[in-house]
């Protein structure tokens, strides 16, 4: 059973920071909400904000997500902030024994081996807990720090939609790569 608030790992960043990485709790609308808003404003600054209203109902449905196995989030938290997330989601019918995982961590917290920590974790529960067999995921040709985290995590490429992605108002090859867990 995968439990709410359930802490899956702990280790010291790079940086010297404490970082624990657990599932998604339910009192963590107003700080997912903060993390949310921090890489919005960075990565996405004209899209709409998050609300705390809104944050807390996709709480519950990512609480009902853990309990039902359809959706597992993962926070890492330093203090009491969350600065990092990763959303494994399985997929339904033929493809079952696969899922799909998208990670970010806010911009003070990069290069510190939270990302590789997050995906290695997703990737273990994805197998032992999960039973999936293969791991999906996207990201767009410009984002060399994902393409070059997740080739260097075992993650091998096989498809490009041609400008499928939108960066800064310009249209990008959106890249897929797997994973045999
Ligand atoms: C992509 C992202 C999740 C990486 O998280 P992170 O915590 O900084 O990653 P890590 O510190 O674990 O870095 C792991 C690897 O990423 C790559 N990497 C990290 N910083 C890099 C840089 N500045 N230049 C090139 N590669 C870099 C390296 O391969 C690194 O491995 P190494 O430390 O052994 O050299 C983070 O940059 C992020 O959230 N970006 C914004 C959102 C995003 O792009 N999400 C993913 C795509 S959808």
């Amino acid at each position: 059973m995968l439990k709410p608030g359930q802490i899956i790992k702990e280790f010291v960043s790079k940086k010297g920071d404490h970082i624990v990485i657990r599932f998604i709790d339910n009192n963590d609308a107003p700080n997912m909400r903060r993390m949310k808003n921090n890489i919005i404003a960075e990565l996405d600054p004209e899209s709409k904000k998050v609300t705390l209203k809104d944050q807390e109902k996709l709480v519950q449905e990512m609480l009902q997500g853990l309990l039902n196995k359809k959706e597992v989030l993962f926070c890492a938290i330093t203090g009491s902030e969350i600065i990092g997330r990763c959303l494994l989601t399985p997929f339904s019918g033929p493809s079952s024994h696969m899922g799909e995982i998208s990670l970010s961590i806010i911009k003070e917290f990069r290069e510190e081996g939270i990302g590789t920590a997050l995906i290695k974790e997703a990737c273990g529960v994805a197998k032992d807990k999960l039973n999936l067999r293969i791991i999906d995921l996207c990201t767009d040709e410009t984002n060399i720090i994902a393409l070059d985290l997740y080739r260097k995590l075992g993650f091998q490429k096989y498809g490009v939609i041609p400008k499928g992605h939108l960066v800064k108002n310009k249209y990008v090859d959106k890249i897929f790569m797997y994973k045999e867990l």
